[in-house]
């Protein structure tokens, strides 16, 4: 698989085999997260890897539980029934053997104080590089992901839970595991499903869901629009 393969073929996966994933290969997924650019290399990213069996099912718990209240209850306002429906897609989610959460740590005071919002973005820009990375070599390895991004919503459970440092930012965790997820058929998406959203619709979360944007609906070429 090359590149372009490992990051076309990628999909966020939600079942896993148990079987623990081999710490060499968790190894290169780490290698090619932190491969990721940053504003003056700054690298300000922690990965924290739980291979461990009881963590692994507490991590799981806590991701599905979050998933449940912030995500599909909260932000979204999806319909009591729907949620309970969706949780069940999580049924094999709990003997996940293997998560990486990623961290910003800006140990680095890279410029002056008026400007921390902008830091602060581009960080967040450089763990999503370092993400994008992971997923994709993780793909290439033969091994599934899921970008989870609910932690940021309840973070100072797993900061308890894992003894992170409060001044470590949680901004993303992802399951690592083998799978049997086949890659999906993507269809290419309109736009409609895009505007005609409504929080709480399933038929149109569902729709949202799927496919990804035609070039045409989001590329320009030398000018806006064209
Ligand atoms: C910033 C970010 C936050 C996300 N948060 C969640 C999340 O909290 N729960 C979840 O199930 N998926 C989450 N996802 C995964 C997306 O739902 C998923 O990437 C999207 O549906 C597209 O599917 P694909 O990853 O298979 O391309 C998140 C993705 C991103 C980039």
């Amino acid at each position: 698989m090359n590149a372009f393969e490992a990051i076309t073929q990628r999909q966020g996966v939600i079942c896993y085999k148990p079987d623990p994933v081999d710490r060499d290969l968790i190894q290169r997924v780490l290698q090619a997260a932190t491969a990721a650019p940053s504003p003056a290399n700054t690298q300000p990213w922690e990965l924290i890897v739980i291979d461990d069996a009881a963590l692994t099912r507490q991590v799981a718990e806590y991701l599905v539980d979050t998933q449940a209240e912030f995500v599909f209850r909260q932000l979204l306002g999806t319909p009591e029934p729907f949620i309970e429906h969706l949780l069940k897609l999580y049924d094999e989610f709990y003997t996940t053997p293997c998560f990486i959460i990623l961290c910003r740590n800006q140990r680095t005071e890279l410029a002056q104080s008026e400007h921390a919002a902008t830091v602060r973005d581009w960080d967040l820009c450089s763990i999503g590089a370092a993400m994008a990375n992971l997923m994709a070599a993780a793909t290439e390895l033969g091994l599934g992901t899921r970008w989870f991004g609910n932690p940021m919503m309840d973070p100072e459970t797993l900061h308890q839970m894992l003894g992170i440092p409060p001044e470590i930012e949680i901004i993303a965790v992802t399951p690592l595991g083998h799978h049997d997820e086949q890659p999906k058929v993507r269809p290419t998406q309109s736009l409609d499903a895009h505007t005609d959203f409504q929080r709480g619709d399933k038929y149109k979360l569902a729709a949202l869901l799927q496919g990804k944007l035609a070039l045409e609906d989001v590329v320009h070429f030398n000018k806006f629009g064209g």
